[in-house]
């Protein structure tokens, strides 16, 4: 969840580590610092909250060096303090480091240390054991001393280390935690994602687990675990630079759900063919693959498992094939029955979700074929997958997930679409009807935002509600669970999410006049029970936005609002139905004035457990 940033250069160290670290705050942090050799020392700043006081602390630009390594961090073992925050130091910081992930042997390795050499620890956090460890070992040799340090750990990371003897180097190291190395010309840098180096160079190295690197302002040398040389292949990375700007909007959340229409439209065309069909090239599933698989098991985390959610019925209906989906942190430790009939699809915007990953290792383990739907190109889940298929919606820095949903739906789509008309379980007829649905989306997308100012005027009139609940059947109660987590994660009003149907089972106990009911009723052939669920809640004295195709105004009448989308298939709706409860939960948000990009609590990739 931490963000590190590494520059080896001539100068102007300073500008370019805290520029990347802005560029992941994405990431969620509630500390950050900076560390640079100057005049032989390694200088250690650092500071609690937002980036900017760090940046206050070291605005001098006297104090600046050629070389630096920053971090942002998210707490986990230690309070957000300055002491805990990165980079950490050994005791007369000759050696500074900076920490993505865990250390779990470090009471171990902290008692060990203290006892045989007397250490002294500064903070609580598990990541100064590092510092610690690579200042015993060192002996002129920085590469030498980190491998035999990283020997004497367990746990995930990517760590940055730099020496007060060798300050024109970096050296990193990678298990289980992101970090790419960026290659410029007379500089390179090291990050934990792609977006904070974007604005320096394009051209990066992926480095896999258990590789070291070792950075200079003209080398990238990677090693793997036994010390051998790693002959990498560098890659370009198409995203633009300013895919990472606000560009003319308040919030980054804002910008990439307008964002919507060309992300759709991106995902979608990249995938087809000019007779339309689906162009799966880079994908090896084979036609006898698919025939083989008789069971698929869709894991992630957050709205992954929304989009999953969708995924699942989408892909039952089209390829006649059982889909179970799980939230990972639960697949994980649950009797699962997988063996190479399985299917398996990891959803992850990151690409970094411990947990899925996690899964994912398992699942592959036992023998079945793992495809990922995955946004971050050359990510762990990417890579430790035998397919991806990439959702094409750029870096995503708000905290909420909006276009990444979207774009993950459209995967769903095309999985099953692929799915079914390679075994035969959908006709032509309806494979060109549903391509012709999803070309419209973009079009239709884009007049639901039109409507921004209709939703806007909708939660200045409805955030007070200490409750809202969202309901809808079948596709829609999938949907209704991501327009309940939007709503939560950044209004931090308490919504819930519950099949219509089941309302009556319990959940109808709490409606009352202080009730607001967002209601979704997209799906022609469960309108009229849709409606009689709300009939219930209105019984109850509950508000009611009821959410609708245009032309289906029955629900007008037991709705205190109503919102319209385009007429389109039911399959395809939630793509729409989403739209307005984004919207929606933005301006509430906006309303109470919450800190929209970057809710308190949260982060954009946990990659811890
Ligand atoms: C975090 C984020 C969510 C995200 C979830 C899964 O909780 O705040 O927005 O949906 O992780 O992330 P992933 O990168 O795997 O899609």
């Amino acid at each position: 969840m931490c963000g590190i940033v590494g520059y080896v250069g001539s100068s102007h160290a300073k500008e370019k580590v805290i520029d990347g670290l802005r560029r992941l705050e994405y990431r969620g942090y509630d500390s950050a610092g900076i560390a640079m050799p100057i005049q032989g020392r390694i200088q250690i700043t650092k500071a609690v909250g937002e980036l900017k006081n760090l940046e206050a602390k070291v605005s001098d630009p006297e104090f600046d060096a050629a070389v630096a390594i920053g971090h942002t961090r998210w707490a986990t073992h230690g309070k957000p303090t300055e002491v805990n925050a990165h980079p950490h130091g050994n005791m007369d910081n000759s050696i500074a480091i900076v920490h993505n992930g865990i250390i779990e042997n470090y009471q171990e390795l902290r008692e060990w240390l203290a006892v045989e050499y007397g250490i002294v620890f500064k903070s609580e956090t598990d990541s100064e054991v590092i510092a610690h460890l690579i200042g015993l070992y060192y002996d002129g040799d920085l590469l030498a001393a980190v491998n035999k340090a990283v020997a004497d750990m367990r746990g995930a990371y990517a760590v940055a280390v730099m020496a007060a003897d060798e300050p024109d180097k970096i050296i990193a190291v990678r298990k289980d935690a992101p970090l790419v190395v960026g290659a410029g010309n007379g500089f390179n840098m090291i990050a934990s994602d792609v977006p904070a180096l974007l604005k320096y160079t394009r051209d990066v190295y992926f480095i896999e687990n258990n590789e070291t690197v070792e950075l200079t302002k003209d080398s990238v040398v990677i090693y793997d675990e036994k010390g051998s040389t790693v002959d990498r292949e560098i890659k370009s990375v198409e995203w633009k630079a300013d895919a990472a700007d606000k560009a003319d909007y308040d919030h980054f959340m804002l910008k990439e759900i307008h964002e919507q229409p060309s992300v759709i439209r991106e995902t979608l065309l990249n995938r087809l063919n000019p007779d339309d069909s689906i162009k799966l090239d880079d994908i090896s599933m084979t036609k006898e693959d698919i025939e083989n698989f008789n069971k698929i098991y869709i894991v992630a985390c957050g709205t992954a498992y929304h989009a999953g959610l969708v995924g699942k019925m989408v892909i039952e209906k089209m390829a006649k094939i059982p889909v179970e989906i799980d939230v990972a942190s639960e697949f994980r430790y649950r009797d699962t029955f997988i063996d190479d009939r399985t299917l398996f699809i990891a959803i992850s915007q990151s690409g970094e979700t411990l947990d899925t990953l996690a899964a994912l290792r398992d699942a592959k383990d036992r023998g079945a074929r793992i495809l990922s739907v995955v946004n971050a190109v050359g990510s762990s889940i990417a890579r430790e997958s035998h397919d991806v298929f990439y959702t094409l919606a750029g870096p995503e820095v708000a905290v909420a997930s909006t276009k990444a949903y979207t774009t993950q739906l459209i995967c769903m789509y095309l999985i099953g679409l692929y799915m079914g008309s390679t075994k035969g379980t959908i006709d032509k007829e309806y494979y060109d009807f549903m391509l012709s649905e999803l070309k419209s989306l973009p079009a239709k997308v884009e007049r639901i935002l039109q409507d921004e100012e209709k939703i806007k005027a909708l939660a200045e009139r409805y955030h007070f509600n200490e409750h809202v609940f969202f309901i809808g059947r079948g596709l829609d109660s999938g949907v209704s669970y991501e327009g309940s987590l939007k709503l939560k994660e950044i209004s931090y009003i308490h919504s819930f999410a519950i099949a219509a149907g089941e309302l009556k089972h319990g959940t109808i106990a709490l409606m009352d006049k202080d009730t607001l009911v967002i209601a979704l009723a997209t799906q022609d052939k469960l309108y009229e029970k849709m409606v009689s669920n709300i009939v219930e809640v209105q019984a109850r004295g509950a508000h009611i936005i009821g959410l609708a195709k245009e032309g289906k105004t029955e629900i007008e009448k037991t709705s205190d609002e109503v919102i319209y989308i385009p007429k389109c298939a039911d399959e395809v709706a939630p793509v729409l139905a989403v739209i307005p409860l984004q919207i929606y939960a933005y301006y509430v948000a906006l309303e109470k004035g919450c800190n929209i990009d970057k809710p308190k609590n949260l982060a954009k990739s946990v990659t811890v457990e």
